[in-house]
């Protein structure tokens, strides 16, 4: 995988040639096609109508209501077409984004290659990973402009992060947790009644994230943001995972987990300073309590970051309750004197978190993505903020993590996947 520097440089380099674009000989728009205009498809389509650049040539979905929205979103210029096939053949697009159920990327992906478009791709990059390194051994072999849509890769709150590690802010991470909960049941309504002949089909459509045969669950919708977040900042992917999931709230029928936790193991540093930094996961679907976000623990500061802020905290120094000190002599048995106390500030977990300070973005972080992917097609430049080898890496890294859990065992990260060792 390429590490945080090259990803971030890639980026800087684009934006940088971004603003040059202006004083390109060619300035014709890129002209680019959408396929699957569901929930994400028509947020891609309202962003890139608003990317100066690009043209929004054609839309296509095999579902009629969907195909009509992203039709509104799309503009005047844009053709409806309710197969890629046709719509890559009559239009002939310079490149196609991707936004479709995750069992459908690989092959739309390697047919869009084949007609010769760049390609967005919608995380996770392929339902296995047979399949994504297939994928980017086809990217990686005709160098075309591949790029998956993990849009913290172009959000400012996480290059900012990327820095302050790298410049050793945060001291030694200590470990990172990640977590997406939600309380809602991750259904979407099925305009039929559950009676009717046509529901199955319809809900097995638009429900796909809620089955096995379309969808790797809670892992590939949401943990591959975060986990791309933690590959990045520990400057590789892990060693291996151990895991524990299940179907244990919304039992209505679904195929996948409704709760996941995972156990992430990274190996850093060489020789006597090797050691091992643990990365935990988790995604629920009852509490919302935590939301969604990834706390990076230092040896001198944490970082807790979203999309859309950042917050951080300076670590106040080592637990030494002050009551356990009198006249400058440490008292080792004034915990024994006050037995029947708590050690208050032990354990109040807001006690050592003083004031915070803010990492702030007012950017989008999906219109930055599709910026950086239009400046990439422009100049012909297989180096996108997260390519077809990236997305590799992320695949395989939530993928496991599925694995760990069904099988109830440790899973090791494939071998010959892992890049460049690991930079902390
Ligand atoms: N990056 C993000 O933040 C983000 C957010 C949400 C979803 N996603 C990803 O976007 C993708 C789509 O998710 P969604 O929530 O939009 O799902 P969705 O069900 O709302 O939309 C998928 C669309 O694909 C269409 N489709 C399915 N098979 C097709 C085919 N053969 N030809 C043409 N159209 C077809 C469906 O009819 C549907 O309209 C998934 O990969 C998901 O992981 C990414």
């Amino acid at each position: 995988m390429d590490g945080p520097r090259s990803d971030r440089r890639s980026f800087l380099i684009g934006s940088a040639a971004l603003a040059l674009a202006g004083a390109s000989p060619d300035n014709a728009p890129v002209r680019v096609a959408v396929v699957g205009t569901g929930a994400r498809g028509c947020d891609l389509i309202r962003a890139l109508s608003t990317v100066d650049g690009a043209e929004i040539a054609a839309v296509c979905d095999d579902y009629a209501p969907h195909l009509e929205r992203g039709l509104s979103y799309a503009g005047p210029k844009a053709r409806g077409f309710d197969d890629l096939a046709k719509m890559l053949k009559e239009i002939a697009p310079s490149a196609l984004v991707i936004a479709t159920p995750l069992d459908r990327h690989f092959a739309m992906a390697v047919e869009a290659l084949e007609a010769g478009c760049a390609v967005l791709c919608e995380k996770t990059m392929c339902y296995s990973i047979d399949q994504a390194r297939e994928l980017a051994t086809l990217v990686e072999g005709r160098k075309a402009v591949f790029q998956v849509g993990l849009q913290r890769r172009a959000n400012a709150i996480y290059e900012q992060a990327l820095a302050m590690v790298e410049s050793g802010m945060l001291g030694t991470i200590s470990a990172i947790e990640c977590r997406w909960h939600r309380n809602n049941n991750w259904r979407r309504p099925v305009p039929v009644p559950r009676g009717d002949a046509r529901w199955e089909a319809l809900d097995r459509r638009l429900n796909w994230r809620l089955y096995r045969d379309s969808s790797q669950g809670l892992m590939s919708e949401l943990a591959s943001h975060q986990l791309d977040v933690a590959n990045r900042l520990l400057g590789g992917p892990p060693k291996r995972v151990i895991g524990s999931g299940g179907i244990d709230h919304w039992r209505d029928g679904r195929e996948v987990f409704d709760n996941v936790f995972c156990i992430y193991e990274y190996e850093v540093g060489d020789g006597a300073g090797r050691r091992t930094i643990r990365v935990t996961y988790s995604s629920i679907q009852n509490n919302a309590y935590e939301g969604a976000s990834e706390l990076v623990l230092g040896t001198k500061g944490t970082l807790l970051l979203t999309q859309s802020k950042g917050l951080f905290y300076r670590e106040g120094g080592a637990d030494d309750p002050n009551w356990a000190v009198r006249e400058g002599r440490v008292e080792r048995d004034a915990s024994i004197i006050t037995s029947g106390k708590t050690l208050k500030l032990s354990n109040d977990p807001w006690a050592h978190r003083g004031k915070p300070f803010e990492i702030e973005s007012t950017g989008d972080d999906t219109r930055a993505e599709l910026v950086a992917f239009i400046d990439n097609v422009r100049r012909k430049d297989p180096a996108t903020i997260c390519d077809a080898r990236a997305g590799l890496v992320n695949a395989a890294t939530v993928l496991i993590g599925n694995q760990a859990m069904r099988e109830g065992r440790s899973v090791p990260f494939p071998e010959g996947l892992a890049g460049r060792p690991k930079r902390i």
